[in-house]
């Protein structure tokens, strides 16, 4: 049991309550300003970020430590366009994090946790190509 895997996990799980919350909000203020697909991505990516933060809390368990209940960073408000630039911002932040922590696990000797980290960090990357390609279009 390494202490400086669960201090990761706590820090992503952290991060993933915030992004939980973002999403949430995105999702409930763009339903009254526009566009009802934009509206269900959020809707979609706030439960895969749930997802996320459900997986890193079992293993932060298994380890025998206390996940957090603390969320991190949340920004919300603006009009559709700024939410979805916080949301790519919020996604590349989560990506360089996880591949740090996948070094981390690799260092720590733990394949397991490794795999995890590399699952959740491949919706990552769908979540950030998601937004990156909307915001393309939405320049047009
Ligand atoms: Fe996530
Ligand atoms: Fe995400």
């Amino acid at each position: 049991m390494s202490k400086r895997i669960i201090e990761a996990l706590n820090t992503a799980l952290g991060m993933e309550l915030g992004a939980i919350v973002q999403y949430m909000w995105h999702h409930v203020m763009v339903e009254g300003i526009e566009s009802p697909e934009v509206a269900e991505m959020f809707r979609k990516t706030a439960i895969d970020e749930m997802k996320h933060a459900e997986k890193l809390a079992e293993r932060i368990d298994y380890y025998g430590g206390v996940p957090t209940t603390k969320p991190g960073e949340i920004r919300i408000g603006g009009g559709m366009r700024k939410m979805i630039e916080d949301d790519l911002d919020g996604e590349l932040t989560a990506i360089k994090t996880y591949k740090e922590f996948i070094r981390l696990a690799v260092e720590e000797g733990d394949p397991v946790t490794r795999l995890l980290l590399e699952e959740i960090l491949t919706d990552e990357e769908d979540h950030e190509y998601s937004w990156r390609t909307l915001l393309a279009k939405k320049k047009e």
